[in-house]
C-alpha cells in the first residue's frame, strides 16, 4: 500500500521542482497522453518474434505536428487572417475550439491595454485570476507588472496579451501544441497592433516566439528579431524575466528593470 507523504518529502519535491523550473526546465510531459494500463498489458502479453522487419519511418513520413493539431492549426490560421480588427480577432479566439485547454478554462483571456500600442507585451499564459476576470495579467504577476510599467512611465503605452487565451491545469507551462495553435491569433494580435518593439515575458513567450532553445535567464536583456511565422513581420523583442519569477526571486528585480530601460531607450516619439 502507497505509504502517506511525510511533510519533509513535499518540502524536498518542491524544492527541487524550484530548482528544475528556474534551471529552465519548463516541461516534464509528453506530447501526447500516454494509457499506462495499455502499456502494462502489452508487456504482459506473450511475446511473438516478428515476422517482418519494421517498417523504417522516414523524415518524410513522419508529420512534424500531430493531425488533429495541424487541423486546429489550419482552422486558427484562417479565423485570424480574416479578423479585421482586434474586436473580430478576440470574436474568433473566443469562438475558436482547437486549443484543449479551452475545455478546463473559465474564460477566454485575450488581452488588454491600447490598440495602438508602441510596446505589446506576451506573457506565458493565463493564471487563476485572469481566467476568473477574462483579462490577462490582473493577478499578483500583474500588478507587479503594472508598477514596472507605471515607474517607467509605459502604462499607457502598452497592449498585453499571451502565448494562450486559457488557463492550463494547474498552471503548468502551456505545450508546444497549446502554444502553436494560438500562435496564429498572437500574430495577427501583432499585425493589428503595429507595435514599435515586442516584450516577451518570461521563458515560455520568449523561447516560442522567438523559436529559440535557451533559457531565460540567457536570453533576456538583449535585443532579438521577432519575425512572424510567414516572414512578413518583423519587430525588435526584447527577452525579459517574467513577474511571478521576479515575485519568488526579488532579487533579480533588477535585470528586469534594466531590460524595461533598455526598450524604454528603443521607443520613438515621447513616452
Ligand atoms: N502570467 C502570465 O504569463 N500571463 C498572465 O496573464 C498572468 C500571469
Amino acid at each position: 500500500m502507497a505509504q502517506p507523504h511525510h511533510p519533509a518529502d513535499l518540502r524536498a519535491l518542491e524544492g527541487l521542482l524550484a530548482f528544475w523550473a528556474d534551471a529552465g526546465v519548463d516541461c516534464v510531459y509528453a506530447e501526447e497522453p500516454v494509457d499506462r494500463m495499455a502499456e502494462g498489458a502489452r508487456r504482459l502479453a506473450p511475446q511473438r518474434p516478428p515476422t517482418a522487419p519494421p517498417a523504417r519511418q522516414t523524415a518524410a513520413a513522419a508529420p512534424s505536428v500531430a493531425p488533429h493539431v495541424g487541423q486546429a492549426l489550419v482552422e486558427a490560421r484562417a479565423a485570424a487572417t480574416a479578423a479585421g480588427d482586434l474586436t473580430a480577432l478576440q470574436a474568433a479566439i473566443a469562438a475558436f475550439e482547437g486549443c484543449s485547454l479551452k475545455a478546463g478554462a473559465t474564460n477566454t483571456v485575450f488581452s488588454r491595454g491600447r490598440p495602438d500600442a508602441k510596446i505589446v507585451i506576451v506573457g506565458e499564459g493565463p493564471g487563476a485570476e485572469e481566467d476568473r476576470q477574462g483579462q490577462p495579467f490582473v493577478g499578483p504577476s500583474g500588478r507587479l507588472l503594472d508598477r514596472m510599467l507605471e515607474a517607467a512611465g509605459l502604462a499607457d503605452q502598452v497592449f498585453i496579451t499571451n502565448t494562450v487565451f486559457w488557463r492550463a491545469p494547474a498552471n503548468r507551462t502551456p505545450s508546444p501544441q497549446e502554444q502553436a495553435v494560438c500562435l496564429p491569433f498572437v500574430e495577427r494580435a501583432i499585425a493589428l497592433v503595429r507595435p514599435q518593439v515586442l516584450l516577451l515575458m518570461g521563458g515560455a513567450s520568449a523561447k516560442h516566439l522567438l523559436k529559440r532553445p535557451e533559457g531565460i535567464l540567457s536570453l533576456r536583456g538583449r535585443w532579438q528579431d521577432w519575425v512572424s511565422e510567414d516572414g512578413a513581420q518583423s519587430i525588435p523583442a526584447m527577452p525579459t524575466l517574467h513577474p511571478a519569477f521576479l515575485l519568488r526571486q526579488p532579487v533579480a528585480k533588477g535585470h528586469a528593470w534594466q531590460d524595461i530601460l533598455t526598450l524604454l531607450s528603443r521607443l520613438e516619439g515621447p513616452a
